[in-house]
């Protein structure tokens, strides 16, 4: 298991201040070693924790998490079970690490299809890490980002019918304000593990800019050293948001 005292005192120069992770490979690591594939979801609880505490101490701002798709739920209904188990051990086992690392941690997601046990947990160490000013850790549970995006509109339908929002001041921003971690700067790196190349329905709005970096490492193997790969990867990319390189270079201060 990687230990996030590994990384060496030369971090990458340029930071992302959000990252953004689809942590994908964990059945395929299992049936590698011929196991069933909730064993891959138990091992990749260390990959989570070296992530978490490896972000943390680099200082990066925010990290979030795909745990659970709004798809997911079509698997077999034997690993989702095994999974809500093991987000709730997890959450239990984990919180007094979390505190000692200053994060604090939220889940994005309909919370109310979970079963009712996790929402107690999850409530819990949101509210038990709540003070915590380091790390904003968001887990996405029975997330989606077309379910994101419709919870927005939703809200902004809302205040049209009530008559406290005229149609035509819509506009991006508030459009924006009404989504999942609308308070947290875009994710400005976005990794996923397990070799596919897909967003998988994750956060399609705030994705809009990211970099994207996609990696064959199976989720359990991302260690440290893995991450910082696609953070000096990061550190190497020239944004531009619609600019020349030119212009870019200049805002950049390259
Ligand atoms: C990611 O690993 C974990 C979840 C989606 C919960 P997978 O379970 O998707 O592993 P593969 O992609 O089948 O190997
Ligand atoms: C995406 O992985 C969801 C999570 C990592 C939680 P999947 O394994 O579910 O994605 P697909 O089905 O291969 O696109
Ligand atoms: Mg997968």
């Amino acid at each position: 298991m990687a230990d996030a005292s590994t990384i060496p005192p030369g971090a990458p120069a340029r930071l992302p201040r959000h990252v953004a992770i689809v942590m994908d490979g964990n059945g395929r690591w299992a049936q590698a070693r011929g196991r069933p594939r909730t064993f891959g979801h138990k091992a990749g609880v260390g990959s989570v924790r070296a992530v978490v505490e490896a972000s943390a101490n680099l200082g990066i701002e925010a990290l979030t998490l795909f745990a659970f798709s709004s798809e997911n739920w079509q698997r077999p209904q034997s690993e989702v079970s095994v999974l809500m188990d093991l987000f709730i051990a997890s959450l239990r086992r984990e919180v007094r690490r979390l505190n000692d690392n200053g994060v604090r941690l939220r889940v994005i997601g309909g919370r109310e299809a979970l079963v009712p046990k996790l929402q107690e947990q999850i409530a819990a160490a949101e509210t038990q890490t709540q003070a915590n000013t380091g790390l904003q850790l968001c887990i996405a549970a029975n997330y989606g980002g077309r379910w994101d995006i419709v919870e927005a509109a939703r809200r902004l339908a809302r205040d049209v019918a009530d008559g406290k929002l005229d149609p035509e001041t819509i506009d991006e921003g508030c459009f924006a304000d009404g989504l999942s971690l609308a308070d947290l700067p875009p994710p400005d790196l976005f990794i996923r593990t397990g070799g596919e190349s897909r967003i998988s329905n994750f956060l399609l709005w705030q994705l809009a800019y990211s970099e994207l970096y996609f990696t064959d490492t199976l989720w359990p193997d991302f260690d440290t050293h893995a991450y910082e790969e696609a953070l000096a990867w990061y550190a190497g990319r020239q944004r531009r948001f619609g600019r020349t390189p030119a212009q870019a270079r200049q805002q950049q201060g390259a």
